[in-house]
């Protein structure tokens, strides 16, 4: 009956849209943000100042003073940067330009869905491997696949969503001296785990980086995001980005927002030690375990079923993420984000209640 659905790719029409819970709640604890928004006084200055531009006018071509802005704030040249609504379409447009059907995309799974997402839109064949035992990053495994393999483009995400461990340095060198085709790292939450690839790019120029300001940088609502590559990629990936795909609200944020870096190292230090807090006081819960993570974000291991434990949270008030559905091995999984101190402790008070 529907037969005008059969004009959309057969890739797409086998997979199930990206959802998430819309409800609102007192706590939020699902999506990783930063518990703390942007201080009264800098959104009072920010947003009279907003109010003199011209918001009949397209933002300025090519995005030039952020570029130059994060350039100097990464220390990297300008040409190396592109700047994107989120980084999710920075993914998108980066997988535009080198999938298409046939291709191959190698992941390690459990990772973000994202990528499993858009690689199938642009039908990729989808390699996946999965995590070594212990949530490390299966090296060995990930080495003999790309000797056996042709890979388009590898996506490593480090620290990964949602397992919360980061690819070493020397494993990453190691992939990257046998790999034939591209290779992403997501550093969405390089600024929890203070880790990063940009050195390597001067040796490797098939590295390509993205990063957001939707977590540490505490601005997800504003989609803000930016990718760090050799120029020679910036230049064709460029090709299949929107032109003006950032507005002009969120640039001027974005610009002021680096200008107060201060708050964004603050607000990290204080999560991470939160993130200290909480881990402890549920190691003391005794049936709740929680896993390392170098992110600001854990898993739990529950020990009744992990849907029953979210939705009797979420009775309560507290949000956190039902990744138990991701993958197998996740069965028994919950995702939790730092929250401020008060929502941290209504999520202890709330699974005390729950499971004792
Ligand atoms: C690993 C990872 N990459 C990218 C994103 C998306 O970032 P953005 O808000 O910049 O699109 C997320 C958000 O949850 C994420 O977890």
């Amino acid at each position: 009956m529907n037969d005008f659905v059969n004009n959309i790719k057969p890739s797409v029409r086998a997979i199930s849209a990206y959802h998430l819970n819309g409800k609102q709640y007192e706590v939020k604890l699902n999506q990783n943000e930063n518990p703390y928004d942007l201080p009264k006084w800098l959104k009072d200055e920010l947003l009279d100042e907003f109010c003199g531009f011209a918001w009949n006018r397209y933002p300025s071509f090519g995005n030039l003073r952020l570029i130059e802005k994060l350039s100097s704030h990464v220390q990297i040249e300008p040409n190396r940067i592109l700047v994107g609504n989120g980084s999710n379409e920075l993914l998108q447009t980066l997988m535009a330009v080198s999938l298409s059907a046939g291709k191959k995309l190698l992941l390690v799974a459990p990772t973000f869905l994202i990528y499993h997402q858009l690689g199938r839109v642009a039908e990729a064949d989808i390699c996946e491997i999965e995590f070594e035992e212990d949530w490390s990053f299966p090296v060995n495994k990930i080495l003999s696949t790309l000797g056996q393999e042709q890979i388009e483009l590898c996506i490593f995400c480090s620290p990964n969503s949602p397992t919360g461990a980061t690819l070493k340095e020397s494993d990453l060198i190691q992939i990257l001296k046998r790999v034939k085709g591209l290779v992403l790292v997501d550093e969405a939450y390089h600024e929890f785990s203070k880790t990063s690839c940009l050195e390597l790019q001067s040796d490797f120029k098939n590295l390509i980086i993205t990063r957001t300001f939707s977590k540490a940088m505490g601005l997800a609502g504003l989609r803000i995001g930016y990718l760090i590559a050799h120029p020679a990629l910036i230049t064709e990936i460029n090709k299949a980005r929107l032109p003006y795909n950032l507005n002009i609200f969120s640039e001027f944020v974005a610009l002021k927002l680096l200008d107060h870096y201060d708050l964004v190292n603050k607000n990290v230090e204080k999560i991470l030690s939160e993130k200290e807090r909480l881990t402890r006081e549920l190691f003391e819960l005794n049936n709740v375990t929680p896993l390392p993570s170098e992110a600001n974000f854990f898993m739990i291991k529950t020990p009744t079923r992990a849907p029953e434990l979210f939705d009797k949270l979420a009775d309560k008030g507290v949000l956190v993420r039902d990744i138990s559905k991701y993958h197998p091995r996740l069965k028994n999984h919950l995702r939790i984000s730092i929250g401020t101190p008060e929502e941290n402790e209504n999520l202890i008070n709330s699974l005390k209640t729950t499971l004792f």
